[in-house]
């Protein structure tokens, strides 16, 4: 109780928490204040996802904090410069800047697209096009950037120069692109908080023609859909194109805030000295943690998300109170047909299942590595949650 009274009293009213306390947790499985135990599907809104004390991440963290735990971006570290060559190698992009958040990386990117249009189109070219039901963050240029009217409400006026396309809408795109002197178009290949929905293929595919015809940059929005969560190790792979610029964080970090903010062969040498910078950026503990989970994230681990993805799909899509399924990989949307999401979850949780909502859909963004027979059960849980 006690915690819960702080919070109460102490913390800023920006949170709708559940009513639960966690106290401990070990890979997918939570405890509570009170003792009791939760199958964890939201793994911290995507965070976790080799789980709670995963034992390889907590030695590479340790083993850093007992070197380090901080310098500053003044000075060279290792595990910084290691993680950025990792990612370059596993994307073929060329160059990374890092931040501590998904708002971060994304502010970084549109940054870089700003002075990218300016550079080579001029001053006014600096409209960027973002996808209607998008999102992209909670700072005054990232809420502009999301295509979500409600979270717009209370904070006028926004940073301006963001224009809203349909999804799934190539001449939506068309028709902003010959209205505008537009720099960047920023895309989720999965759009999570707006209700988990993958992209069509397609869309993307004819995104990034539109782009390279017109000199305009692709920006992949992966903080929520990258890192193995699609079953792809970014989830644009899927549809084969090449963003100019990609963006993440969250499962990155494994649990430790980092953000990170790829540059392609287009914008590797956009940012010259002075033109951005953090002081936590690149933090060497969170990249220490972050080059033991991304050098995890191979082949087997990927077809392994998938294997899991194909059974949760199935079993869902046969169930009798489910209306639909949609997403990719592990990061699913489930409609249920005659509850709300939000009574689905609560008695989810009631059950001893952790799942989280986006929109009218329950959200599940479970641990890549969660064992298969707690995967199972959380599932007959969530199908006996959503009825008949
Ligand atoms: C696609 C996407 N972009 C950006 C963000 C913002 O990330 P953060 O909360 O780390 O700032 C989120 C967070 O949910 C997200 O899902």
């Amino acid at each position: 109780m006690k915690t819960k009274q702080l919070d109460s009293q102490y913390i800023a009213h920006t949170y709708a928490r559940f009513p639960v306390e966690i106290v401990e947790g070990k890979g997918s499985l939570l405890k509570d204040d009170t003792g009791k135990e939760y199958i964890d599907l939201g793994s911290g809104i995507a965070v976790n996802i080799f789980g709670m004390q995963d034992e390889t991440w907590k030695a590479a963290v340790e083993a850093q904090l007992d070197k380090f735990q901080h310098t500053s971006n003044l000075y060279f570290t290792a595990p910084c410069a290691e993680l950025a060559q990792l990612l370059c190698e596993k994307t073929g992009m060329k160059k990374v800047f890092f931040s501590n958040s998904g708002a971060e990386a994304n502010e970084c990117a549109i940054k870089a697209a700003r002075k990218y249009g300016e550079t080579r189109h001029g001053k006014d070219c600096y409209t960027i096009i973002t996808l209607v039901n998008s999102f992209h963050g909670r700072t005054i240029t990232t809420l502009a950037a999301t295509g979500q009217d409600h979270y717009h409400e209370d904070f006028q006026p926004l940073t301006p120069g963001f224009v809203y396309a349909e999804a799934n809408n190539l001449e939506s795109v068309r028709k902003l692109v010959a209205e505008n002197k537009v720099c960047a178009v920023m895309f989720e290949a999965i759009q999570g908080e707006g209700g988990v929905i993958a992209l069509d293929k397609s869309f993307l595919q004819g995104l990034a023609q539109i782009a390279r015809e017109q000199d305009i940059l692709l920006i992949a929005d992966e903080v929520q859909c990258g890192n193995g969560r699609s079953g792809k190790l970014y989830a644009y792979m899927a549809a084969g194109i090449e963003p100019d610029i990609v963006t993440t964080a969250k499962g990155l970090g494994g649990g430790l805030p980092l953000g990170a903010t790829l540059f392609g062969a287009k914008t590797e040498n956009v940012y010259t000295p002075g033109l951005h910078g953090s002081t936590f950026g690149g933090n060497p503990v969170c990249c220490a943690g972050a080059i033991s989970i991304l050098s995890r994230l191979d082949d087997a681990l990927l077809a392994s998300v998938r294997e899991k993805s194909d059974y949760v799909f199935r079993a869902l899509l046969d169930a009798p109170g489910v209306e639909s399924v949609t997403g990719m990989g592990l990061m699913i949307g489930v409609k249920p047909k005659n509850r709300t999401a939000a009574e689905v979850a609560a008695a989810c949780r009631e059950a001893g299942v952790l799942v989280l909502t986006a929109k009218d859909k329950v959200r599940l963004l479970p641990a890549l590595n969660i064992p298969a027979e707690q995967l199972q059960k959380a599932v007959a849980v969530l199908i006996a949650a959503c009825g008949t």
